[in-house]
């Protein structure tokens, strides 16, 4: 079944009015790129995240690329990232020209393993980059005694954990630079965000995003008032005005967005507590989850993980796999020589998971139905 005729997809944008009356206003204004309402929604983002500042972007991919720019990465540096993620987390560090060093997660939270992370720094290791998966934090405090012992940058691929929290900070506002993804299916819908507290890597972002266009008052009196000069080889990763108008009014919704998503996550909890076969995602204790996806694990001896896609596919509910392990693609493979059973928990992992319908539009009687579906494939 393709995923158009799904009747149940696993993931979806929510939409309402006040959406669509904000668009159309930008539509109605002089601005519809580079205008007022980008800077607008850069404030509210930074706000909610408790960071100093934001550098909205066009997507997640362009946030990673230009996270990574903006910390200096390049030929001769080495970058760990947690093998278990959407590929962008990785591809970001070739676009630089540096080398990705992949490790495993942890068995529970299935975010980077630290000790591992430990053993695979070098001398060229320049950052590491920590994905909150699923919306649950990494050990951030543990990342950041290492990453302080090591003088490495730390980038928190946050692409699924806006509104997520560990020990009651806010992510977006704990790695030196935060990237979001405003993907339809993730927390709110609209292009891509990098939070940092710090200054340089603000200006160094903003520049980056915008052909690397650098532009001064004393360059403007010295040369005249169109001058700019190029400081870097920069993009054009900017976020329209009209994408930032829907970003604001998405934001304005976060806090109900995100219990509608907390109260699925814990409805299949609760339907599958006791159901055998299966492993069910966890919340730690200091980490608060901002649920993007709601992925499980197929530990059943009576049906294999492909068998039970497949049948829930039939079933018209919009199942997926989140994710195949970066090292397992054949062009990392190919290029770095990584092979099967690298990293066993990963892979492990891979093998039995699934992931169920999570998003905000899920009515309860869709809920119910693929509880039903999911406890009668187990049978
Ligand atoms: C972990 C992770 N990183 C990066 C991305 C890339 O984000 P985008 O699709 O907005 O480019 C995604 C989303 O697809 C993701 O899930």
């Amino acid at each position: 079944m393709s995923d158009k005729d799904l009747k149940i997809p696993y993931g979806h944008q929510s939409i309402d009015q006040q959406d669509i009356d904000a668009v159309e206003k930008v539509l109605r204004t002089d601005w519809i790129t580079q205008g007022p309402v980008v800077e607008k929604f850069e404030k509210s983002l930074a706000s909610f995240v408790n960071a100093k500042y934001c550098a909205s972007v066009s997507s997640g991919t362009a946030a990673l690329h230009l996270a990574c720019l903006a910390a200096d990465i390049g030929p001769g540096d080495e970058v760990i990232i947690p093998t278990l993620s959407f590929v962008a987390s990785a591809n970001c560090v070739l676009y630089c020209g540096a080398k990705p060093v992949f490790v495993d997660v942890y068995d529970d939270t299935l975010t980077i393993n630290i000790e591992e992370t430990q053993k695979k720094i070098s001398k060229k290791t320049k950052a590491i980059i920590a994905v909150d998966f699923a919306g649950h934090p990494a050990d951030w405090d543990k990342l950041k005694k290492l990453a302080k012992k090591h003088k490495l940058i730390l980038i928190d691929d946050a692409s699924h954990a806006l509104g997520s929290s560990y020990r009651s900070k806010q992510i977006g506002s704990i790695a030196d630079l935060t990237t979001f993804s405003f993907h339809p299916v993730k927390t709110i819908t609209t292009g891509g965000a990098i939070t940092t507290n710090n200054k340089n890597f603000y200006e160094r972002l903003k520049r980056l995003r915008h052909h690397g266009i650098y532009k001064s008052d004393s360059l403007s009196k010295k040369y005249g008032g169109w001058f700019y000069d190029i400081k870097d080889l920069g993009y054009n990763f900017r976020l329209t005005d009209i994408q930032a108008a829907l970003g604001i009014s998405q934001l304005a919704q976060i806090e109900k967005f995100i219990k509608k998503r907390r109260q699925i996550w814990q409805r299949y909890n609760k339907a599958f507590d006791k159901t055998h076969g299966l492993i069910l995602p966890v919340e730690k204790d200091n980490y608060f989850c901002a649920w993007h996806i709601y992925p499980i694990r197929i530990i059943s001896n009576k049906i294999a993980r492909k068998e039970f896609f497949d049948k829930l596919r039939r079933a018209g509910i919009g199942v997926q796999v989140h994710y195949i392990p970066i090292h397992l693609f054949n062009f990392y493979k190919r290029k770095f020589n990584y092979q099967n059973n690298n990293f066993p928990v990963a892979e492990k992992y891979y093998q039995q998971a699934l992931t169920l319908p999570l998003f905000v539009g899920l009515r309860g009687k869709d809920q119910e139905y693929i509880i039903r579906e999911v406890k009668e494939a187990l049978r």
